[in-house]
């Protein structure tokens, strides 16, 4: 069914069939990255939920191996569960993950390769002696699940972080071990925010506050900062803040207490991710999982549901030193094709301009953005208000925006995806810039998202307005000004496809001339195919 296959991503991970969520254990050993995830086998929507398995030998060219673990024992009967996988430093590799017992109880497992000389990994066994943690007292027997990668302490012991939940305060529980079979949890916890509900997917990991390069999970010292993710249940987002981690007293701080954990990965969709550290290209890579926002029955028809991000670095933003920076593995240029450059483009303001490249479904797109220095200086309107989601959208009319791009657009515009800049002043007179993506005019079909989403962006002195896109069929991964500010939209058009999808500039503000820059590359597939034995990606 053409109507429907065409949404199916040519370069993002995706199973063949039925329902994923959230990435599991991902690493790289012997020179395979692995990746795993939350699937049911049996269909396109959540339950039954087994660990699939992939890998690659660049983030990119994905191989689909055999189930790694199935829900066959009586604690993890309901579900084999979110984990993460810990290297040791003799060679072992740990996997621990949450089981939901016959009971629905919540409980930690540890699993293990059943042979270590595959590198690709392909047998998994679990411990005899599993459970190796229940529920502690005092937490609901359904709030304790998904541990993360175990950090070497200064005892030579490890710690595992697990997300748990007090009343309505989210929390994080730290469990001190030595051999990861039996645990101790530490006094106290190693964060709490009031009124912030379950913590699922909590992320621990040290960012280097010096250097362009990621740190291995057990990093620590006066030129590092820790980085804690938490994935709200009760709002299924991405919320990090950067602080200070004491290890002796288990406590960790964010640099900033008064906004606490309050900035998003990703303002589109974008949930339960996990990063690990590559040791074989000395970085930090984080995946997250991608929903549909189409409705469950159109799930049923097409028969999948849900994508992976695109690998990303995730680094310290030293500019700033107030955010991360996102952005696509440099392994991803390798699927770049033809290009076309564009010098320099006039986009008047209230006008949009066709770029003529060939299709516009597989695309990864840079572009930069200047504005006429008059405009910039003159009275822009006071705005202290805005915000991408109550705003008008793309076709709301302000001094300074909106511009940008319409991707996956048809010839006659009806359907359409702007991704744009819109800066406002703010009372203090300083000038704000906020950048969106408006599925409004998305799709004709009906039973879509078609939220506005965005954010503020931070934009430095001198600096151009930048972003990059990547476009796949249906889903568009945003990442603007070098990847302090990202959106994914998951976009279901149901003319701007395959050959009739346009990609547009467009500038909407009333009084502003804009210049762009842009390099657009056609991507290849990834050919993200079933295993043959003997084969090398
Ligand atoms: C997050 C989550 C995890 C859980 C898993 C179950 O999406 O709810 O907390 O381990 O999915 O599939």
């Amino acid at each position: 069914n053409t109507m429907l296959s065409w949404q199916r991503t040519a370069y993002h991970f995706q199973p063949e069939k039925n329902w994923m969520n959230d990435p599991n254990g991902p690493m790289y050993y012997k020179g395979w990255y692995h990746f795993f995830y939350q699937y049911n086998p049996n269909g396109p929507v959540w339950g039954d939920i087994v660990w699939g398995h992939a890998a690659s030998k660049d983030l990119i060219h994905w191989l689909h191996l055999p189930l790694a673990m199935v829900a066959d024992q009586w604690y993890d009967l309901n579900g084999v569960w979110t984990g993460s996988a810990t290297l040791l430093p003799d060679g072992r590799v740990i996997m621990l993950y949450t089981g939901s017992t016959n009971e629905s109880v919540q409980v930690q497992n540890l699993a293990y390769p059943a042979n270590l000389s595959d590198p690709l990994l392909v047998n998994w066994e679990k411990y005899s002696g599993n459970p190796v943690l229940r529920p502690p007292p005092g937490v609901d027997l359904k709030d304790f699940r998904d541990p993360t990668t175990a950090w070497y302490t200064s005892d030579g012991k490890w710690n595992i972080a697990i997300g748990s939940k007090v009343n309505k305060t989210g929390i994080t529980l730290i469990y001190h071990t030595e051999d990861f079979k039996s645990y101790e949890l530490l006094d106290g916890v190693l964060h709490a925010v009031p009124g912030t509900g379950m913590w699922e997917c909590v992320d621990f990991y040290p960012v280097s506050k010096i250097s362009g390069k990621g740190l291995d999970t057990s990093a620590n010292g006066p030129e590092v900062k820790h980085v804690l993710k938490t994935s709200l249940d009760n709002d299924k987002n991405d919320y990090y803040a950067i602080g200070t981690y004491d290890e002796k007293a288990g406590r960790w701080v964010p640099d900033n207490p008064k906004i606490g954990i309050e900035l998003r990965y990703d303002y589109g969709i974008f949930y339960a991710s996990k990063s690990f550290y590559d040791l074989h290209k000395g970085r930090r890579v984080l995946w997250g999982w991608i929903k549909e926002s189409d409705s469950e029955i159109a799930d049923v028809k097409k028969g999948w549901a849900s994508v992976q991000s695109i690998p990303r670095t995730v680094l310290l933003d030293t500019k700033t030193g107030t955010n991360l920076l996102q952005w696509p593995v440099e392994e991803v240029d390798s699927l770049r094709l033809t290009s076309r450059e564009f010098e320099r483009v006039e986009v008047k303001a209230g006008s949009v301009v066709p770029l003529d490249i060939d299709a516009a479904t597989q695309l990864d797109i840079f572009a930069e953005f200047e504005l006429d220095r008059e405009a910039l200086e003159m009275t822009a309107q006071t705005n202290v208000e805005f915000s991408c989601s109550t705003s008008g959208g793309a076709a709301e009319r302000g001094a300074l925006g909106p511009f940008g791009l319409l991707v996956l657009a048809d010839d006659s515009l009806s359907e359409q995806t702007p991704v744009y800049f819109f800066i406002v002043k703010g009372t203090d007179g300083n000038l704000k810039t906020f950048f969106c993506a408006d599925q409004t005019r998305s799709s004709e079909a009906t039973d879509v998202n078609k939220q506005i989403y965005g954010s503020s962006v931070p934009v430095l002195k001198d600096e151009k307005l930048s972003v990059r896109i990547l476009v796949d069929h249906s889903i568009v991964e945003i990442f603007a000004q070098g990847g302090r500010t990202c959106i994914t939209s998951r976009v279901y058009p149901t003319k701007a496809i395959y050959g009739a999808a346009r990609l547009f500039l467009f500038n909407n503000a009333t009084g502003a001339s804009v210049t762009s820059s842009l390099k657009i590359w056609q991507m290849n597939s990834a050919f993200i195919r079933p295993f043959q034995p003997g084969q090398d990606a």
